[in-house]
């Protein structure tokens, strides 16, 4: 880059700190002064934008400093997400038209990245694990708040491993970075004061408790099969538990790759199709509308932990909702009546319905409260989530 450019990009970087002071995410000096020191765009040389949304779904179209310089740079002090990968595989270099795909790789918004940083509150000399490395920014800024010796980042996908790897080295940072399934840790680095995930999980690994410190942090957000998410900070007991609570704020990170949802495939979803339009219906007391409401969601997926979902229309009918819970072969439909209200059919061993209306209904007499009132306990093999109520009345346990 030029001189002017460099100049640019620090007075760019300046704005950006400014913008994620006023948005109340970045608070603490130290992490301003690293937001203005490590430059964000040696780590997205190149990404994707959203473009446009046609019958082909939504289209991203590549961006790199090459096509457009000027462009590239404001992007990249921009406090947005950055996509960087596609569908596993597909990059911007790629491409030269927008395409469709699932992104599966992005350097994660700036105001997130250090919202949790301010979260995971280190101090000097702590050491850190980060899950999911990706284009190596959030691992670079730590390195230049704690120091590379102090930062371990683990990446699962070897391409974006060596990408991230490569502007790590062009930025002046040496954090210890590894290729693997970050579910796993990295004990050779053990212990850490502080786990950091950016990608979410269903469950937190053991592997993770293994090797933080008694007292020290784990910052992750939980996941499931409903993409419902909840941002959770847990503390790490000296008996092997870790307990912690939920924080405000609508957080979301794609599923760690080992945990993410079996593929249910045409026959099995026309296996349920099949049974459900054998069986009669009732009217539902819950919509499947309650997939659009932030904490419901979270509720309906504790109650069904291994339940997927999709909306289609067969033959011309009505857009219906179909549940399937791949661990029970249970399944459920959610029709629109004329009157507004939803008419439910069940099918299988367990009453899928009825187990989210009875969930989301208790957590409404409560006063449908929202997700920090919600604590998390784990030994690494029982997971439990429960509503801070007093009574204990809805708690939720996992262990598949
Ligand atoms: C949102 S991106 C990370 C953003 C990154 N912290 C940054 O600032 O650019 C999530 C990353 O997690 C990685 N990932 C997914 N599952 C993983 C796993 N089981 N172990 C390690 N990394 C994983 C993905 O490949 C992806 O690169």
């Amino acid at each position: 880059m030029t001189d002017g450019n460099d100049a640019r990009a620090a007075s760019l970087r300046r704005a950006l700190a400014d913008a994620l002071e006023r948005s109340g995410d970045l608070h603490s000096p130290q992490w301003r002064r690293s937001v203005e020191r490590v430059p964000r765009h040696l780590f997205v040389p190149e990404f994707f934008r959203r473009t446009e949304t046609s019958d082909r779904g939504t289209l991203w179209a590549p961006i790199s400093s090459g096509r457009d310089p000027e462009q590239w740079l404001d992007l990249a002090y921009r406090d947005e997400t950055l996509v960087t990968q596609l569908d596993r595989h597909i990059t911007p270099h790629d491409v030269t038209e927008p395409v469709g795909g699932d992104p599966t790789s992005s350097s994660t918004l700036p105001g997130l990245v250090v919202r949790m940083l301010e979260d995971l509150d280190v101090a000097d000399g702590m050491s850190v694990l980060e899950v999911g490395t990706g284009s190596g920014y959030s691992s670079a800024l730590m390195c230049d708040r704690l120091g590379d010796d102090r930062v371990t980042s683990i990446e699962v996908d070897p391409a974006v491993a060596a990408g991230a790897a490569a502007a790590l080295r062009r930025a002046g940072f040496a954090p210890g970075l590894v290729v693997g399934d970050g579910l796993d840790g990295v004990p050779e680095r053990a212990p850490y004061d502080r786990v950091i995930a950016t990608c979410a999980v269903r469950r937190v690994p053991r592997p993770w408790l293994d090797q933080v410190r008694a007292g020290g942090r784990i910052l992750v957000t939980v996941t499931g099969w409903l993409r419902g998410y909840g941002l959770a900070v847990l503390e790490m007991g000296d008996d092997g538990v870790a307990e912690g609570r939920f924080l405000p704020g609508t957080i979301s990170f794609m599923i760690a790759r080992s945990q993410a949802p079996p593929t249910i495939g045409d026959d099995q979803w026309n296996a349920v199709f099949g049974a459900l339009a054998e069986v009669g219906p009732r009217p539902a007391v819950v919509g499947p509308g309650i997939r659009k409401d932030w904490t419901g969601v979270f509720v309906a997926q504790l109650a069904l932990p291994t339940t997927q979902e999709q909306v289609i229309r067969i033959d011309g009918g009505p857009w219906t909702t179909y549940y399937l819970d791949t661990a029970t072969e249970s399944a459920a439909s959610l029709t629109p009546e004329p009157d507004g209200g939803w008419a439910v059919r069940q099918s299988g061993p367990v009453r899928l319905w009825d187990k989210l209306e009875a969930a989301v209904v208790r957590w409404r007499e409560a006063g449908s409260p929202p997700q920090e009132r919600f604590r998390i306990r784990t030994d690494g093999h029982a997971q439990t989530v429960w509503l801070d109520a007093g009574d204990g009345s809805l708690s939720w346990d996992l262990t598949v």
